[in-house]
């Protein structure tokens, strides 16, 4: 059965058991987002996609729309705390945009611009991160991991490894490696895997591929993270179609 909510006033459908990101991506309505792809389970981690749900801050990737719920979205305030997230991310991590193979395709990147976010407004962190060179075909530089866990989600649900997984707590959370010596040279992780594929930044990066695609003909100096996020929905959704298989 289809019911309805409203976002920003807008009268949106759903059916039992979407997420108000699910209703509000499938009407092509946007609630910015990094950890959620609507080819995984969501997650609920960076807590970009908060909105105000009758009355309540909700992530909204992870929210169950219910009927007749009223959804605020796109207000200043929403998107000026959206913004100050962003640039938590990139003070609490190494990101060194302009030196990044990723610059370009990287929607940590985007999400700044989208945001218009000036400066990192934030002391940097400048954390000690580890980087891993040790696979033929993956590099693994977790300087610039946002700890989505997107390859988390894939290794385990998709490929079928679990070759990642998070260890320690709180600010001491990072994203491990599942071997003994937890480098992942020593895992069965391959090229073709889609862990390989799906990380947001460039903490994640193929070997020999860099600069293929030259800088001014990538992705986000084509779109915004809008587009590209209303694209990639739009893409899933016609895979999962009677004629997406
Ligand atoms: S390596 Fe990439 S995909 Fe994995 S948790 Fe970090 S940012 Fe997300
Ligand atoms: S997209 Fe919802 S918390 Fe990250």
């Amino acid at each position: 059965m289809t019911s309805t909510i409203t976002i920003d006033g807008k009268t949106v459908p759903f059916t039992e058991g979407q997420t108000i990101m699910d209703a509000a991506l499938a009407a092509k309505v946007y609630i910015p987002h990094l950890c959620h792809d609507p080819e995984f389970k969501p997650h609920g981690s960076c807590k970009l996609c908060v909105v105000e749900a009758n009355g309540r801050n909700v992530t909204s990737c992870t929210m169950p729309a219910s009927p007749d719920m009223v959804v605020i979205n796109d207000t200043p305030e929403l998107n000026e705390d959206r913004r100050a997230l962003v640039q938590m991310l990139f003070v609490e991590g190494n990101h060194i945009c302009p030196a990044c193979e990723a610059t370009g395709n990287c929607q940590l990147q985007a999400a700044g611009y989208y945001l218009r976010m000036q400066s990192p407004h934030f002391m940097h962190f400048y954390p000690p991160r580890r980087v891993d060179a040790s696979h033929p075909d993956i590099f693994l530089d977790l300087n610039r991991c946002i700890l989505c866990e997107l390859c988390v989600r894939a290794s385990r649900d998709i490929d079928k490894k679990n070759v990642f997984g998070i260890s320690g707590r709180g600010i001491d959370s990072h994203l491990a490696v599942n071997s003994e010596s937890g480098r992942l040279g020593d895992t069965d992780m391959a090229v073709t895997d889609k862990a390989a594929h799906v990380c947001p930044t460039g903490a994640i990066l193929i070997k020999r591929k860099g600069y293929t695609v030259p800088i001014g003909q990538r992705i986000f100096d084509q779109k915004t993270l809008r587009e590209f996020h209303l694209e990639q929905q739009k893409r899933v959704e016609s895979e999962d179609g009677p004629d997406g298989g």
